[in-house]
């Protein structure tokens, strides 16, 4: 897959420091990454930086914009600025999927996440869904119509829901396969593992390796990023 150019529009800072961009999506890349997908992106005036950056689809906007535009999650680099010209790859990896007849999604942030998981916000309430969000800790600025939760009602809100996304690192995994069996699972859910990829799929590192539950050696950069619950567990 070749390389485009895209620009850096905006850049946001969060409250933890992180920060979030928004990207003018260049014409001949497809389409847009969705939600889950992710992208490689390296920024020509760091030319000793050793590995593109992995950037997700995140927050609402994606969903709502009719432009080529690119809300990224959290991960941008803080040297990275608006006017910065960036070497994009992608959109990669397998992204969420909820059958058109779902209405009640329930998202959990096991770990910073929250972001990552908006764009599917977007789409359900646009299609007159219901969205519950569980997450500990700073949450961003929400529409009333996104009801925000603590973890703890994790079992309550997987049984309301019809289908479930989840999003935890890779070091987080095997906390959250407890976290997630404990609070009974769901049939209809899927995980966004977040791991460094510092190859996007391209060299075969193994850096963002683990097993699945059937004992199968996965890559979350080519595998996923985003797998069936029954992968998982
Ligand atoms: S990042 Fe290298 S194999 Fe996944």
């Amino acid at each position: 897959m070749q390389a485009n150019l895209g620009k850096i529009l905006e850049i946001q800072q969060n409250q933890d420091g992180s920060h979030q961009g928004i990207i003018a999506w260049p014409e001949n890349a497809g389409h847009v990454p969705a939600a889950g997908q992710y992208i490689q992106a390296h920024n020509p005036k760091e030319a000793s930086a050793p590995a593109a950056v992995s950037l997700f689809a995140g927050g609402l906007h994606p969903f709502e914009s009719e432009g080529r535009h690119f809300q990224t999650a959290p991960g941008m680099p803080e040297s990275w600025l608006p006017g910065d010209t960036l070497l994009l790859r992608g959109p990669l990896g397998n992204g969420f999927y909820f059958s058109p007849g779902v209405r009640r999604v329930t998202l959990a942030a096991l770990g910073p996440f929250g972001a990552h998981l908006l764009p599917l916000a977007g789409a359900v309430l646009a299609a007159g869904g219901e969205v519950s969000l569980l997450m500990d800790g700073d949450f961003p600025i929400l529409p009333a119509s996104i009801e925000v939760s603590p973890l703890a009602d994790l079992s309550e809100a997987l049984h309301w829901a019809d289908y479930a996304a989840c999003a935890v690192s890779l070091e987080d995994l095997p906390i959250a396969r407890e976290q997630l069996s404990g609070a009974g699972g769901h049939a209809n859910m899927q995980v966004l593992v977040h791991a460094p990829m510092p190859c996007g799929a391209l060299a075969a590192c193994g850096v963002c390796a683990f097993t699945s539950s059937q004992g199968i050696s996965l890559l979350a950069c080519e595998d996923g990023p985003v797998f069936d619950w029954s992968q998982i567990r």
